[in-house]
């Protein structure tokens, strides 16, 4: 049976995939199972910052394969320690105690636990538009209703929404009982919605108002992809808990939840832990990529080469009437079409022309490609983006 049989045959229905199997990668490239190249502008959603297979992840994966590749929590891990240490020198200023888990709705489990243990209060504050995660307390802090409904049963009743980037309505709902307010500082599912520029400073201050928790969900913003190390620097916050996963490892499957030490103090012994959570291997993996990530500047030329990006995006918007808006940070970037068969469309086109892109928010398209990407990758995507657009929008 081929791959695209087995899957069907093996695999459960989560996913609708594209009629693609990806073999290999290299830098900004991946190949199909038939040797097509694509230049990758998804990047595996955001993870594989330092493009496909860099040397020094792969160095450091195999180096640490060969020695340890898991223990347990119950013993000192010395690739966790000194990957904590590393990211107090990166996280935002505070941030100084971290718990190491595998993906990024894990993250977010444990921030809540934590919020909800530190300050004894049941409820929690979300957002519109917003993605936490698939797990049953993460999809209950997620927006679309269709993500949630299916599994309410499961869904623990904490949640209070509120529309995104609204401080007045915030303010209205955030009282003694919030044990957190969760917030990605720019929504990436959500459309790469990017908040006013006195959005986040207010819900950090009516979080100190009323003793609510701050968590910043950087688990798509983060590690450098929007310019800063993390997306809430961009407004000058500190949050009380952060999340981060995605490109945290490079590829190398791993989460982590950062916090202020006194608030991360609030956990003891068995109140929360992982089995898998900061082995050996993936906090070498991890290791790897924030000291690549420094040699290479990541996130200062994120911001260089985002702008650059944005600039030839809003040319394609001049020139082309489907294109109604173009906005995002860095190198999270969107535009939106005016429909989302357009986007679908633009999609399969671009994929035949050799360009993986994404489309999130049912008609925006969504460009989150490794941090490495060079003009020269920009230029052929803008280019062929220019003819795709003209074939669509006819
Ligand atoms: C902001 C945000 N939070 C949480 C998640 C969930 O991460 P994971 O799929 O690793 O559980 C995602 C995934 O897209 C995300 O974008």
């Amino acid at each position: 049976m081929d791959v695209k049989n087995l899957t069907e045959r093996y695999i459960a229905h989560t996913y609708k995939r594209q009629p693609l199997t990806l073999v290999k990668g290299r830098g900004m490239f991946v190949w199909d199972s038939r040797g097509k190249r694509y230049l990758d502008f998804v990047g595996g959603i955001a993870v594989c910052s330092l493009g496909h297979c860099h040397p020094a992840l792969v160095k450091a994966i195999s180096a640490q394969a060969k020695k340890l590749m898991h223990v347990s929590n119950l013993y000192h891990i010395q690739p966790q320690a000194e990957l904590a240490a590393l990211l107090a020198q990166v996280t935002p200023r505070g941030i100084d105690k971290f718990f190491f888990c595998n993906s990024g709705a894990e993250a977010i489990e444990g921030a809540f636990k934590l919020a909800v243990k530190h300050t004894k209060r049941q409820r929690i504050v979300t957002m519109e538009e917003s993605f936490h995660g698939r797990t049953a307390a993460t999809v209950g802090a997620t927006w679309k209703a269709s993500y949630r409904e299916p599994f309410e049963a499961l869904i623990p009743k904490i949640f209070d929404f509120v529309p995104f980037n609204d401080l007045t309505s915030a303010e209205r709902v955030i009282g003694e009982q919030t044990a957190a307010v969760i917030v990605e500082p720019i929504q990436g599912e959500g459309g790469v919605n990017v908040p006013s520029e006195n959005y986040l400073p207010g819900l950090r201050k009516l979080c100190d108002e009323h003793g609510a928790l701050l968590i910043c969900d950087e688990v798509q913003t983060g590690m450098g992809r929007t310019g800063k190390w993390f997306a809430c620097e961009h407004w000058g916050v500190a949050p009380d808990e952060i999340t981060m996963a995605k490109a945290l490892g490079g590829g190398f499957p791993i989460g982590c939840l950062g916090a202020k030490a006194e608030i991360m103090d609030s956990f003891s012994p068995g109140d929360h832990a992982s089995t898998f959570g900061g082995n050996p291997l993936a906090c070498a993996a991890a290791k790897a990529v924030i000291q690549t990530m420094k040699k290479l500047k990541l996130p200062q030329r994120a911001t260089k080469i985002g702008g650059y990006f944005k600039k030839r995006l809003n040319e394609l918007a001049g020139k082309h009437m489907c294109v109604r808006e173009v906005r995002g940070r860095g190198l999270l970037l969107a535009a939106e079409l005016s429909s989302k068969q357009i986007a679908d469309a633009a999609v399969v086109k671009a994929r035949e022309r050799g360009f993986l892109i994404n489309c999130t928010a049912d008609k925006v398209l969504r460009f989150v490609p490794p941090l490495i990407v060079e003009r020269r990758h920009i230029d052929s995507l803008v280019e062929a983006l220019d003819k795709i657009l003209g074939e669509v929008e006819k």
